[in-house]
């Protein structure tokens, strides 16, 4: 197989149909549900620029809304994590309950055709799948036939026992699917992560392709922070596993030409004499994946002059890179 046309990571058209029917129309991680344990609790992020709230109301029902004003379009909550009684945007001040109700909408003025129980916020979608939350804004179908082979996957580890103690944003200047391309093989491992080589047995490390999962392993030597599986599932999230704990992260595109990285950091122990322990995992998983952005950057910048035609892909290697490019033709084809 040969790797995609560069055209599918320039294209601002391409950009706008992934939207359409990737970001906006399958689930999408959010981060940790201890976020969103309390009423009031909220996280406020974008999809692919859509921006979108969890919130918890009054009640102890867990929504998730378009933080989308429905006045004249504000934002209603900045974005982050927080705790708040009311939604209150900032624009004219109409203010909307926790389950997205309009409460009041001060100085609008009399208008006999005018109802508050009309403008209620749009109410999307949101699960949670042991301890992990997601959103989904216009879903095909239900988080557990998206998830696929992710459930057996990891049946046996006990994610929903780490908590979530650090989240970090990476942002770098190339397509989303350079960077997952990126993501998807180890076959750059020797090339771009020297110290990341030394502590794995190269050899030995493979990766196959399931049902919306991309699965690498490799024997980790002495001293690796990693435990030696690293997931990727469809369309754009990840999960990697340490001894103890876990990173995940959502790969979200800003653009058609620029990308953030949220990665989230689990542990079992939070204790305060495992500290130092857990920022230094942190930080060392932090320099692997920003050694990526280089190389992204400068593969996105051929793409986008044109002065590269499809080569082939490694069958030792670059079968995640086969079956993640294969589904994106398909997705834009359909
Ligand atoms: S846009 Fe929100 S109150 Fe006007
Ligand atoms: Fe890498």
């Amino acid at each position: 197989m040969r790797n995609l046309n560069p055209s599918v990571y320039v294209d601002p058209a391409v950009f706008a149909r992934e939207c359409e029917r990737i970001f906006w129309a399958t689930w999408q991680l959010i981060g940790p549900a201890s976020r969103l344990a309390e009423p009031g609790q909220y996280v406020a992020t974008e999809i692919a620029g859509a921006k979108v709230m969890a919130v918890r109301g009054k009640d102890g029902k867990l929504r998730a809304l378009r933080n989308v004003c429905r006045h004249r379009g504000a934002r209603i909550l900045e974005e982050g994590e927080g705790r708040c009684n009311m939604l209150r945007c900032q624009y004219h001040n109409w203010v909307y309950d926790l389950d997205g109700s309009l409460r009041q909408a001060p100085w609008f003025g009399e208008d006999a055709g005018f109802d508050m129980k009309d403008w209620p916020l749009e109410e999307i979608s949101i699960e949670i799948w042991r301890g992990l939350a997601f959103i989904a804004i216009k879903p095909a179908g239900p988080l557990s036939s998206q998830l696929g082979d992710t459930v057996p996957e990891l049946a046996d580890e006990p994610i929903e026992d780490f908590h979530c103690v650090a989240e970090r944003r990476l942002e770098f200047d190339a397509n989303w699917k350079v960077y997952t391309d990126n993501f998807v093989e180890g076959y750059h491992i020797p090339g771009i992560h020297p110290g990341f080589f030394q502590a794995i047995e190269f050899e030995h490390f493979e990766t196959t392709a399931h049902d919306n999962l991309i699965r690498m392993t490799a024997p980790p030597r002495e001293g690796l922070f990693y435990k030696g599986k690293w997931l990727w599932m469809w369309p754009n999230w990840t999960l990697s596993l340490f001894d103890g704990g876990m990173n995940t992260s959502r790969i979200n595109p800003l653009s058609e030409a620029r990308t953030e990285l949220i990665y989230n950091f689990y542990f079992a122990d939070t204790s305060e004499e495992k500290r130092a322990a857990r920022e230094d995992t942190i930080a060392r998983n932090i320099a692997v994946v920003e050694e990526d952005f280089g190389i992204c950057l400068e593969t996105h910048k051929n793409y986008a002059t044109r002065g590269y035609s499809p080569g082939p892909l490694s069958p030792r290697h670059e079968q995640g890179v086969a079956w993640f490019q294969n589904r994106i033709s398909e997705v834009l084809a359909g």
